[in-house]
């Protein structure tokens, strides 16, 4: 089988100024991606600016022989994310795939958490994920091919104390890349979810030491480029990545139960077990299909 090779494609990368977005971007550059660095630079609770990260990334890209423009806006303003797609077809006059991967930490327990706290986090990961994939969305439709990666985390799909915005933002994702995936599939666009686990400045505080290296980046990205490629099919998928290991997550639902006539709160308590079972499942590819299996069991009752 050939290697994945992304000669004549346009890649923009958000965050890619540190950890996995810089790990995502110099791979899909040694592919032969043409790479829009993005990173604003600022420290990990999202406070600051340099156009350092990303410069130093575009020139170790450049220096490795790879071709990469650095971009330093912000991914949570309608401007920051217009000017990053602008930037891809300014230099470039594409673009093919958007790895959204900036991300920022407000935690706090939810008793003491801010709205400010929560906005700011959702702003990032969310509507920063929104945005540029907005901005792109009209070209990718054009063109008729698009690659979109989310960024997720397990915190979001499975919980995480203290990370109630964090959690938020990230099973939000979910959502997005489910109905973006329906919107995107005449157009050949493919969007997908990783919830990675890395050793990064972000996890440094939580994970040891003797993992960084079993836990680095660089077991991350190579899901990214085979989902970033043209031959990956999948799309609305989410797969949780590290250390080599990768899985895919599901949204399933259970059997379920159904009860025929009127419905009270206490044949819902009698039957909390059956409900809860989970087992046989079903993953629907999109709430039509879930509906579906719901006429089908009102049919056979
Ligand atoms: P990191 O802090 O090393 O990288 C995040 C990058 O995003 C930074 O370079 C930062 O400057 C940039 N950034 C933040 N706000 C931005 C904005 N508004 N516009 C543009 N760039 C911005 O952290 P890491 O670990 O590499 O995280 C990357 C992504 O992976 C994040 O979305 C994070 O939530 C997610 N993730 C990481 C996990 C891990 O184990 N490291 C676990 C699960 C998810």
């Amino acid at each position: 089988m050939a290697d994945l090779s992304f000669g004549g494609r346009v890649a923009i990368v958000t965050g890619a100024g540190h950890g996995l977005g810089r790990e995502h971007a110099l791979d899909l550059a040694a592919r032969g991606a043409k790479v829009v660095v993005n990173d604003l630079g600022g420290a990990l609770d999202g406070t600051g600016a340099s156009s350092g990260p990303a410069r130093d990334v575009a020139e170790q890209i450049r220096k490795d022989g790879g071709t990469a423009v650095p971009n330093g806006d912000n991914v949570a303003t309608q401007p920051g994310a217009e000017a990053i797609v602008e930037t891809a077809l300014s230099e470039f006059g594409r673009v093919d795939v958007v790895v959204n991967n900036a991300g920022i930490l407000r935690d706090k327990s939810f008793v003491k958490m801010t709205t400010q706290e929560f906005d700011a986090v959702l702003g990032v990961h969310l509507r920063g994920s929104f945005l540029v994939t907005h901005a792109a969305w009209p070209h990718l439709r054009t063109q008729g091919y698009g690659r979109v990666v989310l960024t997720s985390s397990p915190a979001g799909l499975f919980g995480s104390f203290g990370q109630a915005n964090y959690a938020s933002a990230k099973m939000g994702l979910v959502g997005l890349a489910k109905a973006l995936a329906l919107e995107g599939a005449k157009y050949d666009i493919k969007i997908n979810v990783i919830a990675p686990v890395a050793y990064t400045r972000m996890t440094a505080d939580l994970l040891p030491p003797e993992l960084a290296e079993r836990l680095g980046p660089q077991f991350v990205s190579p899901l990214v480029c085979y989902l970033a490629h043209a031959e990956c099919s999948a799309s609305g998928q989410v797969y949780s990545v590290a250390g080599g290991r990768v899985a895919r997550v599901l949204v399933a639902e259970g059997p379920g139960w159904l009860k025929k006539g009127a419905l009270r709160a206490e044949d819902v308590r009698d039957a909390w077990d059956q409900i809860n079972a989970d087992q046989p499942q079903v993953v629907p590819a999109g709430a039509g299909e879930q509906t579906e299996v719901l006429f089908r069991a009102l049919q056979d009752s």
